[in-house]
């Protein structure tokens, strides 16, 4: 799949009909009260009303699309570009011009610039980092001792990514902001995008305040990071390098602006995701242990009781298929967003210009129309002569089509690693006080899950 490859446009065919309209409901907040209240289950139910349902969020009429494979045509078509509720609260926030909300020939151009970084062959050069911090992890942790999966799984996302996509020398402090920060961030975000009353979110309460700081923090951040590269005169073959050295259109470089939001665009889906995902994938080890023994038995037949490498990864099937299944069931991206850029249609329903779509890979991951015992942690699922079966579309952590994940290799490789070398040298335990309850907001994770691990 390359980003350009959409759909081209059809005409419009007459007859279409009008979505049907989902029940529950109230004045003033609409649909958006159920969405704060109870979003997961409130999205798994949509399927029941159609496939195409519209919604009242505040003012606003939301189309959400329910069936995969809606969701993988409205990704696939060029009726739709990056736009809604979601993206102006990210827009607003992390700036304008990164490729994660731009559209068009500039995000194509971006999509240029980056995507060198994460091609499958440039994955290998990060294997040396990706090895050493999925080992430091092991070893910062103690047998017996409580680990805090929240800033653990953060930690090592945002020095994975930094170190291997920006060469930053990240220290600790930095990257305990840098969580500090966008887990605010986040948590505001998702606020302001499901319950959108601009001047609310102005006034000078605790929350906004607060909000405001972790903001500001995040760029500065990114302004010290870009600073810190130029400064030092060098220019590794890296991201950072790419970005700093990136020209528009015409082939003049690009602003500081752009380049201020590219770093923002990058990190702040690169840690939140991988972050929660690691949460989830502890969750998994300490809640199913056979499946834990299954992983460390692949990883010795493969390793032969050695340091699992970045090299072994491609070695680990049945490891990256916990991994993939971890990822059905607590997909980090729960929510996606688009807006029609025409009058268009989807599945015989009729999508007005300018109308905004919602979709949920939990929802779509999570249905019984595509997968049987639907709730059941089974990584067998994805094997070869069973993966057949699985509807297209109906498993799409990454997305699909222009704004696919540019990162699903880089993801997946260092996902599968730290899950091998979690689980050989550790079983885990959740301990008293630990809340694995499912935390809602812009990424899915425990609240605050807290393990003990034992030597194996
Ligand atoms: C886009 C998921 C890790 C950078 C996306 C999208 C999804 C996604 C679903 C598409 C959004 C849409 O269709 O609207 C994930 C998951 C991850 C992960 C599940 C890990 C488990 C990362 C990492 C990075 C990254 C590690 C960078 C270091 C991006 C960027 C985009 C994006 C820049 C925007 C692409 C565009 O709009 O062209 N990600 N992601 N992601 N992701 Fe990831």
């Amino acid at each position: 799949m390359t980003v350009e490859s959409v759909k081209p446009e059809a005409p419009l065919a007459p007859g279409l009909r009008e979505p049907p309209r989902a029940g529950g409901g109230v004045p003033f907040l609409g649909h958006g009260w159920k969405l704060v209240r109870d979003p997961l289950s409130f999205m798994s139910r949509l399927r029941d009303h159609g496939d195409v349902v519209r919604l009242k969020l505040g003012p606003k009429t939301v189309y959400a699309v329910t069936t995969p494979a809606l969701t993988g045509a409205l990704a696939l078509s060029n009726d739709f570009i990056i736009a809604g509720p979601l993206w102006e609260s990210l827009e607003g926030l992390l700036g304008k011009e990164g490729v994660a909300t731009a559209n068009g020939p500039r995000h194509r151009r971006q999509r240029r610039t980056i995507q060198p970084a994460f091609r499958l062959d440039a994955i290998p050069a990060y294997g040396p980092i990706m090895e050493e911090e999925a080992h430091a992890l092991t070893e910062r942790w103690k047998p017996g001792e409580t680990v805090d999966c929240t800033s653990e799984s953060f930690r090592v996302a945002v020095r994975i990514a930094a170190r291997c996509l920006l060469r930053g020398d990240y220290m600790d402090e930095r990257a305990e902001r840098l969580c500090v920060a966008l887990a605010t961030v986040f948590r505001g975000m998702y606020r302001r995008m499901v319950v959108p009353l601009g001047p609310l979110y102005k006034l000078p309460l605790p929350a906004n305040r607060e909000f405001n700081r972790a903001l500001a923090d995040l760029h500065l951040l990114v302004d010290e990071i870009v600073a810190e590269r130029r400064a030092s005169g060098q220019k590794p073959d890296d991201l950072l390098t790419a970005l700093l050295e990136a020209t528009d259109e015409n082939g003049d470089p690009i602003g500081e602006q752009e380049i201020h939001d590219q770093v923002v665009a990058i990190l702040t889906p690169g840690s939140e995701t991988v972050a929660s995902t690691i949460m989830w994938l502890l969750h998994m080890l300490a809640e199913h242990p056979e499946h834990a023994d299954r992983v460390r038995d692949e990883v010795e037949a493969v390793t032969g009781g050695r340091p699992v490498a970045f090299a072994d990864v491609r070695g680990l099937r049945h490891t990256n298929n916990v991994v993939v299944e971890s990822m059905r069931l607590s997909p980090a991206v729960w929510i996606l967003t688009r807006r029609a850029v025409r009058d268009t249609e989807l599945g015989g329903y009729r999508i007005p210009a300018g109308a905004d779509i919602v979709y949920s890979p939990y929802a779509i991951q999570r249905d019984p129309k595509s997968y049987g015992r639907h709730l059941e942690f089974d990584p067998d699922r994805w094997l070869p002569d069973r993966v057949k079966d699985i509807p297209k579309h109906a498993m799409s952590p990454f997305s699909t089509g222009n704004r696919k994940c540019p990162s699903d290799h880089f993801s997946m490789a260092q996902l599968t690693l730290i899950t091998a070398a979690l689980a050989t040298k550790y079983r885990f335990e959740q301990v008293a006080g630990s809340n694995d309850g499912t935390r809602v907001g812009i990424t899915l994770r425990p609240h605050d899950l807290r393990v003990r691990p034992v030597a194996r």
